[in-house]
């Protein structure tokens, strides 16, 4: 195995996910949604499959989803981009990310990051030779702390790696956060690479502000996205970036040596998504909403310490008046005691004794599911 991938533990998802099959239990591990997203776009795909959309798409994308991508930045940030030069199509979230890294970090380039951080971060990061460089968003409220952010820049900072709203933590980055963000990026000259996969699962009114609408950020800042999250087709794997077209240009320098194309016939029909179905994430949204409320309260009854999330599918616990100092054996034992999959956020972190106690659970599964898994949590001896 060369040395970059040495330090790199399998992605915890998958081993969880197996364990959740393996042991029959329900998986509040992984962040795939059990509702599909809208009919119309399945129609489509299978529509696109049926009229011969099935050879290699352009590079950056099929031209009507990335006018759909333009189109989408317009009517709800108010941002005019040209789909030729600003916007690139990707294999989801995760090859935008890695093609950012790739075409952004040299080796030896610092990228200041939040932690806990989603996890193909560190590893886009080791392989492209960088390192990492984590402010931590501290529990309860996972505030960030500016001051932390400005001693994590040093003179071999050249990246700054965002991610609003936030997984694993549910936080949504305020104004105010954003703006130190901004004040930081412009005054050392940095990229900013920002996952807002999550844009529009917000909760209790909160508005999603990229920022890259930031003054002064436009020309600095490129911008991820994609249907896994907003539509509810995680395994379609189509993201997108959007910027300056230099900086999105840089990047798909990057993303044509990676897979160059993918997902013919499940672009035009996540156009169609972007373009007519945009009242399916607002119905997400409130869904996961009245989800949350629902795990977190029974997450409460059992006595954790719940950090209820602002965003995203995720809540966060704190296991230790539960009895529990370590997430990750809380976590595998967990299917044997209670037919339930949750994530040890430990592996999210560089700081151990930070994430050693905390567990994170889905909630982007049927209600039905979350009330079966509190209930078996609440039957459960799951106290140390
Ligand atoms: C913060 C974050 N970024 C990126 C991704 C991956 O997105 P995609 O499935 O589009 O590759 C996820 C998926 O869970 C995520 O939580």
């Amino acid at each position: 195995m060369a040395t970059r991938l040495r330090s790199i533990p399998p992605t915890i998802f998958s081993e969880m996910s197996a364990l959740a099959v393996r042991t029959g239990s329900l998986n509040l591990g992984q962040g795939f949604p059990d509702q599909d997203g809208p009919p119309a776009a399945v129609e489509a795909a299978v529509d696109a499959l049926r009229t011969g959309r099935n050879q290699y798409p352009p590079g950056p994308g099929i031209p009507e989803l990335r006018t759909a991508v333009a189109a989408h930045q317009a009517r709800h940030y108010d941002l005019e981009l040209d789909p030729q030069s600003q916007v690139v199509v990707t294999a989801g979230a995760t090859e935008a990310i890695a093609a950012a890294i790739l075409a952004f970090v040299n080796p030896g380039d610092e990228m200041v990051v939040l932690e806990p951080f989603y996890d193909s971060y560190v590893a886009c990061i080791e392989m492209a030779g960088g390192v990492r460089r984590p402010v931590t968003l501290r529990a309860p409220d996972f505030r960030l702390d500016v001051d932390a952010l400005r001693a994590a820049v040093t003179e071999r900072t050249t990246t700054l790696l965002l991610n609003t709203p936030h997984n694993p933590t549910g936080a949504v980055l305020t104004r105010d956060e954003l703006d130190a963000v901004a004040a930081v990026a412009q005054e050392h000259d940095l990229v900013v690479v920002t996952d807002e996969v999550y844009e529009h699962l917000l909760f209790d009114g909160r508005q999603h502000v990229p920022i890259c609408t930031l003054p002064g950020m436009w020309d600095r800042t490129v911008t991820i996205s994609s249907a896994g999250k907003t539509f509810s087709f995680t395994g379609w794997k189509v993201g997108w970036v959007t910027g300056p077209a230099d900086l999105v240009g840089t990047v798909m320098a990057a993303k044509q040596w990676l897979t160059f194309s993918n997902a013919a016939p499940l672009q035009p029909a996540v156009a169609l998504a972007l373009n007519q179905e945009t009242g399916f994430y607002d119905a997400l949204a409130k869904a996961l909403q009245a989800k949350r409320d629902v795990l977190v309260d029974g997450l409460r009854r059992l006595d954790m310490d719940v950090y209820a999330p602002e965003a995203t599918y995720f809540v966060t616990t704190d296991v230790r008046r539960y009895g529990h100092s370590d997430g990750m054996a809380f976590c595998l034992a967990l299917p044997e005691r209670a037919g339930v999959v949750a994530i040890p956020s430990q592996v999210f972190y560089d700081e151990h004794d930070e994430g050693r106690h905390k567990v994170r659970w889905a909630f982007c599964k049927d209600m039905a599911v979350i009330e079966e898994g509190v209930r078996r949590l609440e039957d459960a001896d799951l106290r140390a």
